[in-house]
């Protein structure tokens, strides 16, 4: 009864669009470059790309099969699956990872806003690199105006999901993608030619082998997660509207390799600029909002290329936060029997009380710090570290133990109308080497594994 009134998908094209649309936002060209540049260059994108081939892609099939196997959200699916038992944990788990995330991401999604304003209204061209930085760290710190637009942001996905997101948003991420892989290609062009581009590019693409370490494992482990939107069921809601005849093997690989592709475009664009401008590469999550204004400055209309570029990236950050959102209003909406309009605003208003504390942490709450770790970065390391990684673990054990291979493949090859070259191998990897490789990071990043190597 309530499943016309989610999102469903319209063509193959809106499938696969839709679902870039969740993995492709800030988390490629925002959290990416500042990960990167804070867990030491090279060796991380390395750490990133090994998680992306071997836990990430078969993660993601696992979630598209439990989605359309089912046709439920995240919670209900694992019900279905296993009625009363505890598995249903993980959608618990990923229903709860997709809130907090939220609360944060919409304090960036919100900066993106600013920037598109002030590509408007304040001349870019000459500014110095100190300009840049001093007017972003006055308007991050601020009070009213990071937290007027993290509202607004959060009001602008409200709408959306509560209106029906089948025609606008599908409509706009064909258009908007395309658009924005041009213009991340233009701005990799005009940053690998600006002086000691090489050095920038060494940082990204020459390892150093001694900068890998449990936590950096762990932060890349994280940061695969996160980009690709899985653990947390996104891709389990997403693909419970997927049709029995959309081909989830190669939906899984376009989707990674899209988003593999916009984070080293991404990365390319950053880097060579950083080290040009003298920034910092452990600069965080400022790095990117003081680097691109940099990198506009240097081209001809600078405002313009500002204004297009952040539209784009507000836009990515939109379809993600939609997919975000849809992930706790589904839920809260099918399992309390809420109208979806009451959920959603349920989902809103909780939202919006993280955001606005997050987004105070850079400014007047920055002080208040647990572990060590702002509210903002508690938000970012709790979920990205530990929820995502967990839930994919979770995810894997389950279908692992859970469900006869032959059902399994019968999914995944569409009743066996498509191939699946290599379901012995996705097998294997989905079942014992994701779920023990993940244990092993977190066992590595508490310091367990240290503990047993001394003790012997
Ligand atoms: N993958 C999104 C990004 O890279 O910006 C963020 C995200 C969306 C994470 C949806 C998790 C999710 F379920």
């Amino acid at each position: 009864m309530t499943e016309n009134k989610r999102v469903t998908f319209g063509s193959k094209l809106g499938v696969l669009m839709a679902t870039v649309g969740s993995a492709v936002g800030l988390g490629n060209i925002w959290r990416f470059p500042y990960m990167l540049g804070e867990n030491g260059g090279a060796a991380f994108l390395l750490i990133y790309l090994i998680c992306i081939l071997i836990l990430g892609l078969p993660v993601m099939i696992t979630e598209f099969f439990i989605g359309r196997h089912t046709h439920k959200n995240a919670a209900g699916a694992f019900k279905a699956m296993a009625p009363g038992t505890r598995w249903s944990l993980i959608g618990y788990n990923g229903v709860l990872a997709a809130f907090l995330i939220l609360g944060f991401y919409s304090v960036i999604a919100g900066w993106t806003l600013e920037y598109i304003l002030q590509s408007v209204t304040s001349p870019m061209a000459n500014k110095s690199v100190e300009v840049f930085a001093s007017e972003f760290s006055a308007f991050s710190s601020g009070l009213i105006r990071p937290i007027a637009w993290t509202i607004a942001f959060i009001t602008i996905t409200h709408i959306i999901i509560v209106s029906g997101v089948k025609n606008g948003i599908e409509r706009a991420s064909k258009i908007m993608m395309p658009i924005l892989f041009l213009i991340l290609f233009i701005l990799c062009i005009r940053s690998v030619t600006l002086p000691n581009a090489d050095k920038g590019l060494a940082f990204l693409f020459q390892p150093d082998f001694s900068k890998i370490t449990s936590s950096v494992t762990l932060s890349a482990m994280g940061q695969a997660f996160f980009s690709l939107s899985i653990g947390m069921g996104c891709l389990i809601t997403y693909s419970s509207y997927f049709n029995k005849k959309t081909n989830l093997q190669t939906t899984a690989l376009q989707v990674t390799l899209l988003d593999t592709l916009v984070a080293l475009l991404a990365g390319i664009m950053i880097f060579p600029a950083v080290f040009s401008f003298g920034i910092a590469p452990t600069a965080g999550p400022e790095l990117v909002f003081i680097t691109l204004p940099n990198v506009f400055a240097q081209l001809p209309m600078a405002n313009v290329w500002s204004f297009i570029f952040f539209i784009l990236l507000g836009l990515a950050a939109l379809t993600s936060t939609i997919s975000l959102h849809e992930v706790a209003t589904a839920y809260v909406h099918e399992e309390f029997q809420f109208s979806r309009a009451k959920a959603a605003l349920l989902v809103s208003t909780g939202v919006l009380i993280l955001g606005v504390i997050s987004s105070l942490s850079f400014g007047i709450f920055k002080g208040y710090t647990l572990f060590g770790l702002t509210f903002f970065d508690l938000l970012d390391y709790v979920t990205a570290k530990i929820m995502l990684p967990l839930g994919g673990m979770m995810i894997c054990i389950f279908v692992g133990m859970r469900v006869d291979k032959k059902i399994l493949k019968a999914e995944l090859t569409n009743e066996g109308t498509v191939p699946f070259y290599f379901f012995n191998t996705y097998s294997f990897f989905m079942k014992y080497i994701a779920p023990v490789l993940i244990g092993i990071v977190f066992l590595n990043e508490l310091g367990v594994i240290k503990g047993i190597q001394r003790f012997f």
